[in-house]
């Protein structure tokens, strides 16, 4: 019987996790290196340390029935030593390991039959003075007719770490000399997709519905559900979801971002975890993304994914300056009908992404124009 989860990392994501997990009875700790982190806030117990810390990972995953993550740029090694070594660690450690390499990943889709973007690796790195580097970026770009984005292999998220090709060479482009690089063909989309699948320990799924996520500066600002979508586009969205999730191992959350085209998607990536595009589920769906993982990863049955209102949207509330949270206009967000804004308990920085608002509606139109009046009403 699993009473202990260990989650690495304790961000907001940990946060509604452990939010999740409690209320079911289990007993939840995170490892966070920021002390009284947003996880620890809401009843979590900490235990301090980096994420990328394999023998802190060890620890966490001694003291708990089974061990899971909120984030993928942690120490991914530690972790399949000690799912070897017969510790209950969920999802698969290896899954993880494959898609924290965002090309390997790429290149893992593809070869299952996944429709992605075309993509090629830059080789390790686009070095000062190397010549090599150039021709690389010279044949990608003749390769996608000038149409490519350089993506960092790891460690990037909320687009940082990818830049948009317009024909630099290979010393112009300082922000990214010296890390391990590929190129996707830019894909010409008329809408981001996302589904979350999910997968308990006897093999079954559970899929949400679709959502559209808009983003702006690469940063996810507003989602969706249902996406305003052609049902056979969604079909296929929800198909590919389907497929996708086969090839991922253990139990858990998959949170699968798409590019949409005209009735048919391709896989843009893969988040091995709870995912921002999942967060208006705590109110949208008769089981939320997060309280799904906890079923997945204990071993108990998920729940339904039917959703509670005919339409939600969530927008994100991120940080405008490095001042203290200012809840300045929560009053006239409050006054609105079926609007639900979640704090993190973390400090504001520019763009950090430190709450949302998610507004059930009648139809999708009602839901966002309710979510950005709460939006605008709010002054972080
Ligand atoms: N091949 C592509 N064609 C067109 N647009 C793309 C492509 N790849 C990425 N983008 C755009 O850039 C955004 C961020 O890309 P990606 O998902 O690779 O970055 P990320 O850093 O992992 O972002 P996040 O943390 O928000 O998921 C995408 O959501 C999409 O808007
Ligand atoms: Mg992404």
């Amino acid at each position: 019987m699993i009473e202990r989860i260990g989650i690495v990392g304790g961000g907001q994501l940990g946060r509604m996790l452990t939010e999740a997990a409690l209320p079911l009875g289990f007993d939840v700790t995170v490892l966070d290196a920021n002390e009284n982190c947003p996880a620890a806030q809401v009843g979590a117990h900490q235990l301090r340390g980096e994420i990328t810390d394999g023998a802190a990972i060890t620890e966490l995953a001694c003291q708990s029935d089974v061990t899971t993550w909120e984030i993928e740029h942690i120490d991914t090694r530690a972790l399949e030593v000690l799912a070897l070594k017969g510790q209950n660690i969920q999802p698969e450690p290896t899954t993880l390991a494959m898609i924290k390499d965002k090309y390997n990943q790429h290149l893992f889709l593809e070869d299952r039959g996944i429709p992605v973007a075309r993509s090629v690796s830059l080789g390790r790195g686009l070095e000062r003075g190397e010549i090599a580097s150039d021709v690389n970026l010279t044949n990608a770009s003749a390769l996608f007719g000038g149409q490519l984005i350089i993506k960092s292999r790891y460690g990037g998220y909320d687009g940082r770490g990818n830049l948009k090709y317009n024909g630099e060479s290979a010393e112009e482009l300082e922000d990214i000399l010296g890390r391990d690089l590929y190129a996707e063909q830019i894909v010409d989309f008329s809408k981001e997709l996302a589904v979350i699948a999910v997968r308990d320990t006897a093999g079954r799924a559970a899929i949400f519905p679709t959502v559209e996520t808009v983003h702006e500066d690469n940063i996810c600002h507003t989602v969706t559900m249902p996406a305003d979508i052609d049902p056979r586009l969604d079909a296929a969205a929800q198909e590919v979801a389907h497929e996708t999730l086969r090839h991922l191992g253990g139990a858990g959350v998959f949170a699968i971002e798409m590019f949409a085209l005209d009735d048919s998607v391709f896989v843009n990536e893969i988040a091995p975890r709870v995912h921002n595009s999942g967060h208006l589920t705590i109110e949208a769906n008769e089981t939320s993304q997060f309280e799904q993982h906890i079923r997945a990863i204990t071993g108990m049955p998920l729940g339904s994914t039917t959703m509670r209102a005919p339409a939600a949207v969530m927008v994100n509330i991120l940080g405008t300056r490095d001042e203290p949270l200012s809840r300045a206009g929560l009053e006239k967000v409050l006054a609105l009908p079926d609007t639900h804004p979640h704090f993190y308990g973390k400090d504001p920085r520019p763009a950090r992404k430190i709450g949302h608002i998610t507004v059930l509606g009648a139809d999708r139109e009602e839901a966002l124009a309710t979510a950005r009046q709460a939006r605008e009403a709010l002054a972080v």
